[in-house]
């Protein structure tokens, strides 16, 4: 293909690699319907310089027929055999099965969820094949440059999505709370245990549809992330630090557990709707919803166990199912993802695309895994049939020296301050102090008039830090644009010039400073409305 007889340069010619084929087969596993990639990213492959094949039907679950595909510019190949056989890369989405191992050839490379920690038969299979497996579940999350190639991150938001969407199914009534001449319908109360990926997609899914939303987790850091998608926070009553590091929690104290019970038991008699997310990866999933909870709901009400397959937070749920017990429909499908097939083979597909251009940088159609890549080396788990799982833990980068007075306050008052958190008392009346002391100095020696401006200026300073300071960090923007909005009160300068009362003697002034005058009004205007019609929409985006 790039080997063509045009190149002028035929030593450059004979160097040039030749591109390798992508292989994208159909998912084997029972109800999988999603696809590995799209049509669209199909294009985008093509451009690195990449073939792409496709097997037979690999989208019609998804939506994506096989013109489609071949429009992209993929070709079909007729079965599984033909398209392993040709490809020399493989992108999947759920791990091969036996037979699909069968069929990998040496030096192919397998790209896909392959959970390692979960599956050392299939990984053993795997390095017996001599082939290299980037396994996209093992790509270390908490580098800032992986995010876009994170698929658990991006199924597990749809998943959310969808969990909400099949309780609204199951529930037999509105979300949001409406007024009709039939009558008042409450809004309806939707509890998320566990704030990660898929509970904050869940906490806004169920908010945008009108519902009152509460959520906790263990893990305190993500109370304003709750709070920003327009939920709340429910917190636990015991003292404990939950997180683990990494961005996963750790498996609290027995105390900690027992006040937790006691908070969900509460929240289970009141809401209608409970939607649980709770895991800590590598444990079984821990018990949250106790059977007495279940009999305490509402008749009708509904509960999303999204942590089914790992053993699940709710006693009743049944892996796989949804069931009705005491009156409450359990929903414990472990394959929601899926069952919005569509929009999760598109995100997954351009993350693997993202991964691709990460391994081909030179835009030649093949790929090189460089293990030296943090983020590569992380998802390697079999290079050229030797096992490289699991990877090193990556180096944290050297944290700046802390300032030593800085830290040593902070370490004493226990917790900082900043937007969102008080300042200490004892802080504040050092402050206050030392501002008085400072205030009488200057009012012995400085004229009247500098005082009087003076103690202006010192006033707004006060009532803007404790007005900027107490706003919550999610409703900054808003406070921005509607602080440019008061801003525009220069306005009143304009409107002095254009009519001063000190004017000429035809009480009209210079035409140029009218015509300045008037060009300030215009543009303050428009800074004063749009200010306040931004702040409004900004607002209206916080509100139910
Ligand atoms: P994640 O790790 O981002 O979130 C889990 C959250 O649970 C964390 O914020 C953690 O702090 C919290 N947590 C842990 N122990 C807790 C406790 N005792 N009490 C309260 N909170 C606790 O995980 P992610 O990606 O959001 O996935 C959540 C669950 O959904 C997992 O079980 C995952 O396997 C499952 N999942 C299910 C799917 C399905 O089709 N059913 C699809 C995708 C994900």
């Amino acid at each position: 293909m790039t080997s063509g007889a045009s190149n002028d340069n035929a030593a450059a010619s004979a160097a040039a690699p030749t591109p390798q084929r992508i292989g994208v087969p159909r998912e084997i596993f029972p109800g999988e319907k999603r696809v590995a990639t799209v049509p669209d990213v199909v294009t985008k492959l093509a451009k690195l310089g990449f073939g792409v094949v496709v097997e037979t039907g690999a989208g019609d679950l998804a939506d994506l027929s096989d013109d489609a595909y071949r429009e992209a510019g993929a070709s079909i190949a007729g079965s599984a055999t033909d398209l392993w056989s040709s490809a020399d890369i493989v992108f999947k989405v759920r791990p091969p099965t036996a037979d699909e191992v069968a069929l990998m050839h040496e030096g192919q490379t397998l790209i896909g969820f392959v959970w390692p920690a979960q599956n050392p038969e299939l990984m053993q299979q795997l390095a017996a094949k001599k082939v290299t497996v980037l396994a996209i579940d093992a790509l270390p999350r908490t580098l800032s440059r992986a995010q876009k190639m994170d698929a658990l991150t991006s199924m597990a938001g749809v998943s959310g999505y969808r969990a909400v969407v099949e309780a609204a199914n199951a529930f037999g009534r509105f979300f949001n709370g409406q007024i009709t001449a039939a009558g008042k319908v409450p809004p309806a109360k939707v509890f998320i245990a566990g704030a990660g990926v898929a509970g904050l997609a869940a906490i806004g899914a169920a908010a945008s549809l009108g519902a009152i939303v509460r959520a906790n987790d263990t893990r305190a850091e993500v109370a304003d992330q709750v709070v920003s998608l327009g939920g709340e926070f429910v917190k636990v009553d015991y003292e404990e630090e939950g997180s683990g590091g990494g961005g996963y929690a750790k498996v609290m104290s027995e105390g900690f557990q027992a006040a937790q019970r006691a908070m969900y038991a509460q929240q289970a008699k009141e809401c209608d709707i409970i939607i649980t997310t709770a895991l800590i990866p590598g444990k079984p999933a821990p018990r949250l919803i106790t059977a007495e909870m279940v009999q305490s709901m509402k008749p009708g009400s509904v509960i999303v166990d999204m942590a089914a397959e790992q053993g699940g937070n709710c006693e009743l749920t049944e892996p796989g199912k949804a069931v009705v017990k005491h009156g409450v429909t359990i929903v414990g499908f472990t394959d929601l993802a899926s069952r919005m097939a569509r929009q999760s083979s598109t995100l997954y597909g351009t993350n693997l695309f993202r991964l691709t251009e990460e391994l081909c940088k030179a835009k030649d159609g093949v790929i090189n895994v460089n293990m030296d890549d943090d983020a590569i080396r992380g998802l390697t788990v079999i290079k050229d049939g030797e096992i490289t799982w699991p990877a090193p833990p990556i180096a944290a980068a050297p944290k700046p020296a802390p300032k030593p007075a800085a830290a040593a306050v902070e370490k004493k008052s226990g917790h900082g301050h900043g937007p969102g958190g008080p300042m200490p008392a004892k802080t504040l009346a050092i402050i206050f102090a030392v501002g008085a002391l400072a205030f009488g100095a200057i009012g012995s020696f400085a004229p009247a008039a500098f005082l009087g401006h003076f103690t202006v200026f010192v006033l707004a300073c006060f009532i803007g830090y404790m007005v900027v300071w107490n706003v919550t960090p999610a409703l900054h923007t808003p406070l921005m644009s509607v602080t440019n909005a008061i801003s525009s009160i220069i306005v009143i300068g304009a409107l002095i010039q254009i009519a001063p009362p000190d004017a000429g003697a035809n009480g009209r002034p210079d035409q140029l400073i009218l015509w300045l005058a008037f060009a300030g009004i215009v543009l303050t205007a428009i800074n004063m409305f749009g200010g306040f019609a931004v702040t409004r929409r900004m607002l209206a985006m916080f509100q139910k």
